[in-house]
């Protein structure tokens, strides 16, 4: 068993202690951790998951939190101040997916607490709408293989067939032929992302809306990750940007993360919806039970107004203005890092990205590369069919000297994945793909492998 985090130097809990420690002293401890596990994006070179970078942003945000951590927004009688937040995020946000669009239904939205948590609320309002409307009993959810495994947890959990459309390797969109094809009359919704994860492109949003309407089902477009960047990219005529919010007919619900390019704190997201009754169809109403009437609006019971109020104070701070300026930062400073990658022969971009890109090699395992580049300190995401590293560029890479160093690394990189061409890449191991796709032994062998590190990571104390 790999050694317990920190053991060596803090007390390691094995049981609530009987006396408590004093403040400054858990504090301290804390912060000895914090400071230290921060140093590790604060190069800048570690893709995605720190999208802000900005330790005073995040002080501003945690003073926000910290003034209604301790309430519970499901009392809103206590606290109508939760109910302004909400609301005026999901305005905001709404704004932002330019719902003005919409004239014949009441958009509406929920704050959630992630990425996750949007999707999984739009299937279940899908599911539960399709069945109260259109008698949908045996639903199924229609999208690009490129979706968010979260689509696939929300099936999973909500009694849906997940149906998986093939995407086009030369754009990394989907085949909305292929997708049409998968669509019957127990689909509850069609899938596109804006942009998708694995390649950071943006799904055919106005074919799949053509889609949805001609077959009288909703289309949920996941801009968890793109939704706070590319309408800025789009202002700022950054090109390959097409409209996929409200203004394309057909598009019904929208997530669009403020725990990523909306700078908020960790447990945000919006979800956006075309019209109030779809939203509604998922709220939840015991109004029978001893302990009183009980309603709540989403899955969670309570939350925490913390979040609510520092999700507000991180939009409120920064304005169009502000999200424009690191918009305009961060596509610039793609660009420069595509740069990089394309100035190489060996090295191959995937689909046309714009602020997220992913890359592959046809005449060297990837995987070559990664192991170069994380003993420079990079971290990026491994992908598998192909084989490609992924770099979600954030604040921190927009800092001086960050993409001159990429482009060293990477051309040191390229040489070492030449040289070393006949191996076997280490990282390839943990993170590439099996070409032909996985047997069943070898899905069941993945399988136990990740349960193992799944443990390692969820571990108490021996
Ligand atoms: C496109 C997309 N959708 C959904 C998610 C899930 O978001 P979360 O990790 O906040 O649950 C992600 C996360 O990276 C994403 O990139």
């Amino acid at each position: 068993m790999a050694r317990f985090p920190y053991e060596d130097r803090f007390p390691v809990n094995r049981r609530l202690p009987e006396r408590g420690r004093p403040r400054e002293e858990v504090v301290a401890e804390l912060r000895a951790m914090a400071t230290e596990e921060d140093a590790f994006w604060e190069t800048g070179k570690c893709s995605g998951t720190m999208y802000c970078g900005d330790h005073e942003h995040y002080r501003f945000l945690t003073e926000a939190f910290g003034l209604f951590a301790h309430v519970n927004v499901l009392q809103r009688d206590m606290c109508p101040s939760a109910t302004k937040f909400e609301a005026e995020i999901i305005a905001m946000a709404l704004d932002l997916m330019h719902a003005e669009a919409v004239t014949d239904t009441e958009p509406a939205g929920l704050v959630t607490t992630g990425g996750t948590g949007s999707i999984l609320h739009a299937v279940l309002a899908y599911r539960d709408h399709a069945a109260a409307t259109r008698g949908v009993r045996q639903p199924n959810l229609v999208k690009p293989e490129t979706a968010h495994p979260a689509f696939d947890k929300a099936c999973h959990l909500f009694g849906v067939e997940a149906r998986t459309a093939p995407v086009d390797p030369d754009t990394t969109t989907v085949a909305v032929d292929a997708l049409a094809e998968l669509v019957d009359d127990q689909t509850i919704a069609l899938v596109g992302s804006a942009g998708n994860y694995p390649y950071g492109t943006i799904d055919p949003i106005a074919e799949l809306g053509e889609l949805a309407l001609e077959r009288g089902v909703g289309l949920h477009v996941d801009a968890c990750l793109g939704g706070f960047i590319l309408p800025f990219g789009e202002e700022l005529g950054v090109p390959g940007i097409p409209p996929f919010d409200f203004r394309v007919p057909g598009v019904t619900t929208i997530s669009a993360d403020t725990h990523k390019y909306g700078y908020a704190l960790k447990g945000s997201s919006t979800l956006l919806f075309r019209d109030k009754a779809l939203r509604n169809a998922q709220y939840f109403f015991v109004p029978g039970w001893s302990g009183g009437k009980y309603m709540s609006p989403g899955i969670e019971g309570s939350r925490s107004g913390g979040l609510l109020a520092s999700t507000w104070a991180a939009m409120v701070s920064l304005g169009r203005e502000g999200y424009r300026r690191y918009a305009r930062q961060i596509f610039d400073t793609a660009a420069e890092m595509m740069a990089a990658v394309r100035s190489h022969p060996e090295l191959r971009i995937l689909g046309r990205p714009t602020f997220c890109f992913s890359f592959t090699s046809d005449e060297f395992d990837i995987y070559h590369v990664n192991d170069f580049m994380r003993e420079r300190g990079w971290r990026f995401n491994g992908q598998q069919y192909p084989n490609a590293i992924h770099m979600a560029v954030t604040r921190p890479q927009t800092r001086p000297g960050v993409t001159e160093a990429f482009a060293t690394d990477l051309a040191d990189a390229v040489r070492y994945a030449l040289e070393h061409k006949d191996e076997t890449p280490f990282t390839g191991a943990i993170y590439g793909g099996v070409e032909g796709g996985l047997t069943a032994e070898a899905e069941e062998l993945i399988r136990s492998v990740m349960e193992d590190m799944l443990d390692k990571q969820m571990r108490v104390p021996s």
